[in-house]
Parts: C-alpha cells; structure tokens; sequence
C-alpha cells in the first residue's frame, strides 16, 4: 500500500512522526510530503530517516520524474496530518503553489484529512466553509479532538492521536474497497460511513483470567482472546477510542487500543469500572471475557508441595481439597451501577454467553435466560464445546437484544461477528448510524 502523509505546518507536525510509523509498520510505503512551514517544526532528516524515501517540499525537485502529478496519482491514500487552517484553504480552493496541494490535486485515492488548529480558526466561518467545501467533494475532514491546545488553552481544534487517524485512515481504505473506489473516483469512498464509532469511547474486555493457587499455578480458561481483540480492533477501525481491558490471551494488543493488562476477575472488575466511569464515562463495555466465577478462598504465599496432601495411600488417591469462593459478577455489576446512576443511563452494555446445550434447553435457550437475568442490553451467544469458539478464527453467534430482537451471525471471522455486534451496538448509541445495515453475514 502506498500512502502519501502530508504534514502541515502545526505544532502538532510532531504527532505526524507517530502517524507514519504506524503505516510503516503495517507495511505501508510512506511518501512524506512536508509544507516548508511544517519543516520548522520537523526537520527534513527525521522525515526521510523515518520513511526511508526522498522527501520534498516543493515542484523543483527531481522534476524530470515529474513528482507533482506522480506522487499523487500512484497513491493508494493520502493523508495529511496537521491539516492547518491555511492548507484546508488551499485545498479547498484548488491552489497547488506546493509539492503537496499538487498530490492533493492530483491524487484519485481516498483523501483524509485531519485538522488541528486553535479553537478560534477551527470555528472561523471561513474555515467551516473550507471544510464543508472539502467534505461536499468527498475528502474525508476529521473531526479534532477538543482538549489541549499549544498553549495553556483547551477546546476543539486538537489534532486525534495517531492511532485513531491511523485506523481511521484504515477504515477509509476498507470502504474504498467495499465501495469500488478503484474506479479513479475519491467521492464514494470518501464520502462512506465508515467511522460510525467516531468520537465514541468503548471499553472492550477480553481474554481469560486466572485465578492464582499459589505463586505459580492458577485456575484458568480455555479462552484465546481472539473475539475481544477483533472487537477491539473493529471498533477501533470504526473510529473509537478503545479501552482494552485484557486479561490472558494468545493474541497481540490492536494497535491504538489503551491496554490495560489484568489477570484476575477482581483486577478486570476494577479496571472495566474504572475505565466505564471515568474521562466522561463510556459509550459502550463489551464484556467479551472469560471471567472466573470462582477464585481459590486463600491462595497459598508458597508453592504447593506434593507434601501438603494426603502423605500415603495411591497416586489417584484423595488429594488437596480446595475452598473456592464466588467472584463478582462484573457485567451484572455494570447493569445495577447504570441503574444506581453510577453509569450514564445511554451506557450500551454487552454480554457474551458460552454455552453447551444440555437436557434442560439449548444453547438459544439457554442464552434467552441468560439475557434475561443479565440484563445486559445485548447478549452474544455462542455455542461451545467440541473444539468450538475457543481458539479458532471462526465463530457463529445469536446477538439476543433486550428488546427481543435476534440476529444470528456465521460461522464467520470473528472480524465480521464483531462488526455484526458492533452494528446492533451503534444502533443503541444515540447519534450513530449503522456501517453495515445489511444481514448478508
Ligand atoms: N461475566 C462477568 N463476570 C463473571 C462471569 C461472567 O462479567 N464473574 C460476564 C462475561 O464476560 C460474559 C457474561 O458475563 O460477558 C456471561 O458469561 P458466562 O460465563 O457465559 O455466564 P455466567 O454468568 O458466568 O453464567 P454461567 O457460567 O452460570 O452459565
């Protein structure tokens, strides 16, 4: 993938350097496309030592390659990170007096831009035109984060952190091919949905816990990870700010996620609570964990000895006997908290249910139950057992909603029953709209 990252002259040009590192590290090849201004607050040596190629401001060089229709025509996305007030005016206005307005004139790819600029500008009338202009022609104008600024001052104008530019930029590329924007045509691509997550804050948890006996040895589960990190990862693609509360799993972090390691049930309750309640609260917690329901009474300070058993009688024999005492509920703690007020009431709760089928019901009813006496407002239900679920990169699940509805998905990658939840959770969060309001899954 060939991605042209434009840097524009802002303080936050230092933010860029991160940006090009996480397409360099997916494997993209990065064409960094500085304006002069940007040069003075990163100079050209960390550019080029960054990305590995030439880097240049203006038309004059190398110009038997002709680099201002080339750079932009052999892109595959171009991004351009701080977009200033003067280079969202440029751009909009079609002028092409450097190297990179000519990429942005000439390019055919998706284009997104990410502002970042002081309040004032950003809400200056002719900026508001600048960006509706841009964003009426298909070029995809994030929206900045609000917090602070160069200065002691805060409010929006802020540029996002990488990470979320990044997979936004990830999930722009995703609907440019969903969306036929192979065509030599930036506007379907560029004007797709496909950041209905954007500016939302989601807490996933993921992954097992484990339950120490002693230092070394713990009651533990089956459960990989791999539901809870293409949660994370989607809706992190969709463009939220991710929360990753994990516990063990044989899968790496996404990338751009906040990662709070766990390991026990206790340890996940107070971080998923902790990460629900705070910097204005959550959007949505996917409780995509495998949480202990028992914990050892009293882990031992020291390993276990064979010794600490029965000293005679047969290898099978009797052995230890071990007191277990309930763990909290932590899902069913996040629903009384909503309703105590402890969470904001538009707070979308979400349960996972593993379940075997058994004489008593099968696995759908079991789940029905289960919602019910959750009281989450989504539960996603899915048979286990059998090699099923754990593990594997396929999963087939019932989304049980509250409300009664049921939407079965699969067997697909766990990538697309997350986006499948990640639908019926941005049908609940107020202001969203669906990405994929299909039932093709
Ligand atoms: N869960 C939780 N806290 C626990 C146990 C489970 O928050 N102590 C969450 C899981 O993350 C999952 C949902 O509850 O989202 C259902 O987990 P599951 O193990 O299927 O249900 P349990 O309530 O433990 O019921 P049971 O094991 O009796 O079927």
């Amino acid at each position: 993938m060939r991605v042209v990252l434009g840097v524009g002259g802002g303080i936050a040009a230092y933010k860029a350097a991160l940006l090009l590192r996480l397409f360099t590290e997916g494997g993209a090849s990065v064409r960094v496309v500085p304006t002069e201004s940007a040069l003075r607050f990163v100079g050209e040596p960390t550019w080029a030592a960054l990305s590995g190629q030439a880097v240049a401001t203006d038309v004059w060089s190398d110009v038997h390659e002709v680099p201002h229709v080339r750079i932009g025509r052999e892109a595959d996305l171009v991004v351009v990170a701080p977009a200033t007030a003067d280079l969202l005016g440029r751009a909009a206005h079609g002028l092409a007096d450097d190297l990179l307005t000519n990429v942005l004139l000439t390019a055919r790819c998706p284009v997104l831009l990410a502002p970042a600029m002081h309040t004032e500008m950003w809400q200056h009338p002719a900026v508001v035109a600048n960006a509706a202009l841009l964003r009426e022609r298909g070029v995809h104008v994030l929206e900045p984060d609000s917090g602070r600024l160069t200065g002691a001052d805060t409010g929006p104008g802020r540029l996002p952190e990488p990470e979320r530019i990044h997979a936004a930029a990830l999930a722009l590329l995703r609907g440019a091919d969903g969306g036929g924007a192979g065509d030599g045509s930036s506007a379907p691509a560029a004007t797709t949905p496909v950041c209905d997550l954007e500016g939302r804050h989601v807490v996933v948890s993921a992954g097992g816990t484990r339950e120490p006996l002693d230092p070394v040895r713990f009651l533990g589960n089956a459960s990989s990870g791999r539901q809870g990190a293409a949660l994370a990862a989607r809706a992190l693609a969709r463009g939220a700010r991710v929360t990753y509360v994990r516990a063990h799993t044989d899968v790496p972090d996404p990338a751009g996620a906040h990662v709070v390691p766990v390991s026990t049930a206790l340890q996940l309750r107070d971080a998923v609570l902790t990460a629900a309640r705070g910097g204005g609260g959550a959007d949505a917690v996917v409780m995509a964990a495998a949480v202990a329901d028992f914990r050892p009474a009293a882990p031992a300070e020291t390993k276990i000895k064979k010794s600490d058993g029965p000293h005679d009688g047969p290898d099978d024999g009797p052995g230890l006997d071990l007191r277990l005492v309930r763990n909290p509920d932590v899902l069913a703690g996040l629903v009384a908290e909503r309703r105590s007020g402890g969470l904001p009431a538009g707070t979308v709760l979400v349960g996972f249910a593993a379940e075997t089928g058994d004489e008593t019901g099968s696995v759908i009813e079991h789940g029905r139950r289960k919602a019910r006496r959750k009281g989450a407002d989504l539960l996603v239900v899915n048979e286990v057992g059998g090699g099923r679920a754990f593990g594997t990169a396929d999963n087939t699940v019932v989304i049980i909603g509250a409300d009664g509805t049921e939407r079965a998905v699969g067997p697909a990658p766990k990538e697309r029953i997350a986006d499948a939840v990640w639908d019926a959770v941005a049908m609940r969060v107020p202001g969203s709209q669906p990405v994929h309001p299909r039932g093709d899954l």
